[in-house]
């Protein structure tokens, strides 16, 4: 019953020609209609993408924002902004902007309220380091995240926020969160919801993120509490991202 979505995070790379040449590809294969596709490319590039998806059904965002309508923020972008762009989804909260830019959960909090009132969904990335999972604290973690957010825009929201769980130590490794390991975290975030609101609890998509590709989407995808991915370095490779995208279908 929850649509399956899945996204891909560019991160800091691609060029005019790379967003080209990924985007006729995606266009042509991936069923916008049969899952949610949405792509995250590098804010620059965010016109590009807009005109190239127009009609195609696949969704784009941006990868941060900011939390302000608008001032003296050197370098940011704000929720007004991608809007007008024609983006409907944000990326918040990030591992790398949590570790990388000194991101915390209230400053996240903060981001997900305002794409909230923006009407933008923000899609909220949660997880633990290696160190925090061999210390057993990976539901303390995750929890905690998830709660600063609760807190500060209630349980109602979480119908038009999506969750991806990202393990810190799966991201760009090559090492995959086992479907396993992945679901138990998932199940998780989800009771967690449903002590809160069990109907908001079933609505939520719970993405996994960390070395997805084509050879285990379809294991991870299969798994009961998670309803697709968040792609990093194989959304850069136009084969993988469309078989990805039909390992959700
Ligand atoms: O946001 C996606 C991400 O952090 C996972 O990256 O390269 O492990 O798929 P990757």
């Amino acid at each position: 019953m929850r649509r399956k979505l899945v996204a891909a995070n560019w991160k800091m790379n691609g060029d005019k020609a790379t967003v080209e040449s990924l985007l006729s590809e995606f266009v042509q294969n991936v069923d916008g209609q049969s899952i949610d596709a949405v792509v995250f490319p590098p804010a620059l590039y965010v016109g590009q993408v807009a005109d190239k998806l127009a009609g195609s059904g696949i969704e784009f965002g941006t990868q941060n924002v900011h939390h302000a309508d608008k001032g003296a923020f050197t370098g940011e972008l704000s929720l007004s902004m991608v809007k007008e762009f024609g983006c409907r989804y944000v990326l918040v909260g990030h591992s790398e902007r949590r570790e990388l830019f000194g991101e915390d959960d209230a400053l996240v909090a903060d981001k997900v309220a305002a794409a909230l009132a923006a009407d933008v969904t923000p899609m909220l990335c949660v997880g633990e380091t290696l160190e925090q999972r061999e210390q057993g604290v990976t539901e303390k973690v995750v929890g905690g995240q998830i709660q600063a957010v609760l807190d500060k825009v209630g349980i109602a929201a979480f119908e038009r926020i999506v969750i991806a769980y990202e393990p810190v130590w799966a991201i760009g490794t090559g090492k995959t969160a086992t479907p396993e390991q992945a679901q138990e975290v998932h199940a998780f975030i989800r009771k967690q919801l449903a002590g809160s609101d069990e109907s908001v609890a079933r609505k939520c998509r719970l993405l996994y993120g960390g070395s997805v590709k084509a050879a285990n989407a379809q294991e991870l995808f299969k798994q009961p509490d998670i309803d697709g991915g968040l792609v990093g370095g194989a959304s850069l490779l136009a084969d993988e991202f469309i078989a990805i995208c039909q390992a959700a279908k």
